[in-house]
């Protein structure tokens, strides 16, 4: 049953500091909120509704879920005399607050066919009446336009999330439609060249000079590397063909034993949407229709065991090939990240050369905390320290990840047998 709605006291306040430079608010809440509909412009309300693992959502639950954040947090406890859409809302769209409350059970969003598409749309605008309204009220001190920066940055994740999950939704569709523009074939990827970093003391994190950091990007801190060298793209899928025609998923002495256990069980012979046209070639399953896989766009849509195996088996022909750490990945990215004005509306990956921020990037690394962290107090405290426990860092960004949150020091982080994301990898190497 839903829980009562907790007093306004209620309201978490981080104790962390939580840091952006401040900005008009009411355009930047609009332009967000904006962003996310035109996500799904293409989409029916019956696509909306679906719902197609336990860790994919509906895109009706993200639009609704997105739209509580603020209603919970900011309008609930901020904004006098606010009036809540549905009291109903708040245990049906809380995703894994503790202190908020009870909440519908993940794995079962997708049996939620009402409210509908049309009652949440009408939510969202509701919470958006109130939050321009309360905006227009006069400014915000600091720690409350952190807060609603917070809200807009997680609503940007879930941006990306919309993508993911309705992808992986409409490819399990006998006829997958297509519903964004194919994009241009991609540029030709040349080999990989290696660039040598020296060993040394290095200090990883945020620098304070960003202009919003999650809790989890701190403390900065002094990590040792020793010397490496990384490579100047991402792994192609040329590249990664060589790995399946040598026997990449066949061969349990490439593997992590829990991956091989999850390629025997799962039967995986290639990336997640691949599959093998009437000649024989593999073909690849897109929002923008099926078609050949293009050798030289970025590897995309693999686990981390699969990237970790991809690298093993790298390492005949490039001796010491291995994942990077993320303290590594972080020191090598050098380079400004993928050219935003390539964005075609695809959500495609397929730019490698010179650039992260087309495909994330697995590391070799352990998702935890920082020496020092700590989350911040409250139900707030729960958006990240609480993951930190089996899951893997990627770093980058992808084709669908908002602009604003392509930066270097940004941790993503997925179990290791996640592929229905955008993830992909980049080799580094130990001379
Ligand atoms: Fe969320």
């Amino acid at each position: 049953m839903p829980s009562a709605v907790p007093a306004c006291a209620d309201v978490p306040q981080p104790a962390h500091p939580l840091r952006h430079r401040p900005v008009d608010a009411r355009a930047r809440y609009r332009f967000v909120r904006a962003e996310t509909l035109a996500r799904v412009q293409g989409l029916t309300a019956e696509d909306q509704t679906l719902q197609s693992m336990p860790d994919a959502s509906p895109t009706k639950w993200h639009l609704a879920h997105t739209t509580w954040f603020f209603e919970t947090f900011l309008l609930s406890g901020l904004a006098p005399g606010y009036t809540p859409f549905d009291p109903h809302f708040r245990y049906l769209f809380n995703s894994y607050y503790e202190g908020v409350g009870e909440r519908w059970p993940r794995a079962a969003r997708g049996l939620l066919s009402r409210p509908t598409v049309a009652e949440v749309m009408a939510y969202r605008a509701h919470v958006d009446r109130a939050m321009e309204a309360w905006l227009d009220g006069g400014a915000l001190d600091a720690h409350t336009a952190a807060l609603l920066e917070l809200g807009l940055q997680h609503e940007q994740q879930h941006q990306e999330l919309i993508i993911t999950d309705i992808k992986h939704a409409l490819m399990l569709h006998p006829f997958p439609p297509a519903i964004f523009p194919a994009p241009a074939p991609a540029e030709p990827a040349g080999q990989i060249t290696w660039r040598a970093v020296p060993a040394g003391l290095y200090a990883v994190g945020a620098t304070g000079k960003e202009d919003f950091i999650f809790d989890n990007e701190t403390p900065r801190h002094k990590v040792w590397l020793e010397a490496f060298e990384i490579a100047d793209r991402a792994v192609t899928n040329a590249d990664y063909l060589e790995f399946m025609a040598d026997g990449g998923y066949r061969r349990a002495e490439l593997w992590l034993s829990d991956g091989w256990a999850v390629v025997r069980a799962q039967d995986w012979q290639a990336p997640l949407y691949w599959q093998r046209g009437e000649e024989g070639a593999w073909q690849v399953k897109t929002l923008s229709g099926c078609r050949p896989v293009d050798p030289n766009e970025p590897v995309c849509h693999i686990s981390q065991y699969e990237a970790d195996a991809y690298a093993r088996w790298a390492e005949a022909r490039w001796p010491g090939a291995r994942l990077p750490t993320e303290a590594e990945w972080e020191i090598a990215a050098g380079e400004p990240p993928v050219e935003r004005a390539l964005d075609d509306g695809s959500f495609h990956a397929r730019v490698t050369a010179g650039f992260y921020g087309d495909v994330w990037e697995w590391t070799a690394s352990a998702y935890t905390g920082y020496p020092g962290y700590r989350p911040p107090d409250g139900a707030i405290g729960e958006y990240n320290g609480k993951f930190m426990s089996g899951q893997m860092v990627l770093r980058g960004g992808s084709r669908a990840t908002p602009a604003g949150h392509v930066r270097k020091t940004y941790r993503n982080f997925f179990p290791p047998a996640t592929r229905w994301q955008f993830s992909g990898l980049r080799l580094a190497r130990t001379p």
